[in-house]
């Protein structure tokens, strides 16, 4: 009997994560590895823009099923997922239900297995922000309460599961599967529309992301956020691919300046060929911090914390905070050409989905 794994993906963040392990998974198969995996879709996120084209250029299967649970508050997109995973799990027991990153579908599905008596892998297990207004961090919280087999990113998370009481026999400490997808696709990167209709050279613009409600739900901040950016980049284009949620604020703001350049969310490929041949990246996101680190690419965070420091310490990122008037010494220092390079971080090698595969093909022996 194969080992069965129930692979989850939800909201964009988690495709670049779970492309590397699905075709790991493929390969010990053809090795003669007996395992067997099911990908569900929760359907969080849904547009093309914000799945689909993810699924084309990181060759992921077609999902085996799209729970399509999609809008609405946390509470009922967790319950949606909880109701219809669940059926999905009785229909189709696994041995091993893998869930990654942080978003409400990675903790949602771990409660379903756990209470179906399926074990729980969490990928990108231990981060902590210590910020428990970011919903993220509740979903890391409660994900790695239930978790069996903890695979993390850095000693950092290592110690954080430690200290919480987590045997060290769970814990696999293995790298960043994100980093393995970036490094696949580096060669394939490609220039997205915008390029050319704005005539953009390398290293003469700014990529800007921003989402977190924390910027982007207050429109008074994400006013002065923007207005601080503009104001303090000289003449530099600035193109900034906007979120869904980010998008609905906007349009109510009317912020309009001759050189921001707000576009659709970007596919996997052009959007990284912007980011790898930008200027700096200004963000709130936490991967993209991974990214630019190895892309060795100034980065510069609009979150108060991070649970990622590897990226500060060892990366091209600085934290500069959700103050707007934090901004510009930042950019002061970017524009002298004062920005620190990248150090190799342990294990962000490439092959960290095939150390995954490699415990799970473990653990199966030792069910047997
Ligand atoms: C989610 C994740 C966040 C991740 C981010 C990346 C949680 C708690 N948050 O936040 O960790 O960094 O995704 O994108 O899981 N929407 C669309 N089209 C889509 C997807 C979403 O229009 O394809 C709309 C939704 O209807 C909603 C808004 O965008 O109104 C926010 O989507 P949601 O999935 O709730 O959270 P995100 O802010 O995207």
């Amino acid at each position: 009997m194969s080992y069965k794994i129930t692979i989850i993906a939800g909201a964009r963040p988690n495709f670049m994560k779970i492309a590397p392990i699905i075709h790991a998974i493929e390969d010990a198969k053809r090795l003669g590895e007996e395992l067997d995996y099911r990908l569900v879709h929760t359907g969080q996120h849904y547009d093309k823009n914000m799945s689909g084209s993810f699924f084309e250029q990181l060759q992921i299967p077609e999902p085996d099923i799209n729970l399509e649970c999609s809008g609405g508050t946390h509470a009922e997109q967790t319950a949606a997922i909880l109701i219809s995973f669940e059926k999905e799990l009785v229909a189709h027991p696994a041995d091993l239900v893998l869930v990654v990153g942080d978003v409400t579908s990675t903790m949602a599905c771990a409660l379903v297995a756990q209470k179906l008596h399926t074990k729980v892998a969490h990928v990108e297990a231990g981060i902590r922000s210590g910020d428990w207004t970011m919903p993220e961090e509740i979903n890391r919280l409660v994900t790695d309460s239930i978790t069996n087999y903890f695979f993390t990113t850095s000693e950092l998370a290592n110690s954080n599961l430690r200290n919480s009481g987590i045997n060290k026999d769970q814990i696999f400490y293995v790298g960043n599967t994100m980093i393995d997808t970036l490094l696949k696709q580096r060669p394939n990167f490609r220039a997205p529309q915008i390029w050319n209709e704005l005539g953009l050279q390398p290293k003469a613009y700014i990529v800007m992301t921003l989402h977190r409600p924390a910027n982007v739900d207050e429109e008074d901040q994400l006013k002065a956020m923007i207005d601080e950016i503009i104001n303090h980049t000289r003449d530099l284009p600035l193109v900034f691919p906007v979120h869904p949620r980010t998008a609905k604020i906007l349009e109510r703001l009317e912020i309009s300046h001759p050189r921001l350049y707000t576009v659709e969310p970007l596919s996997y490929l052009e959007f990284n060929y912007l980011v790898e041949n930008a200027k700096a990246v200004i963000t709130d996101s936490g991967g993209i911090t991974e990214e630019t680190s190895v892309m060795n690419v100034p980065c510069m965070t609009l979150r108060d914390n991070t649970e990622r420091p590897e990226t500060m310490t060892l990366g091209t990122n600085e934290l500069v905070g959700t103050n707007p008037k934090a901004m510009r010494p930042y950019l002061d220092q970017l524009f002298e050409g004062q920005w620190k390079t990248y150090k190799p971080i342990p294990f962000w090698d490439g092959k960290t989905a095939q150390r995954i595969v490699s415990h799970i093909v473990d653990l199966t022996a030792n069910q047997h």
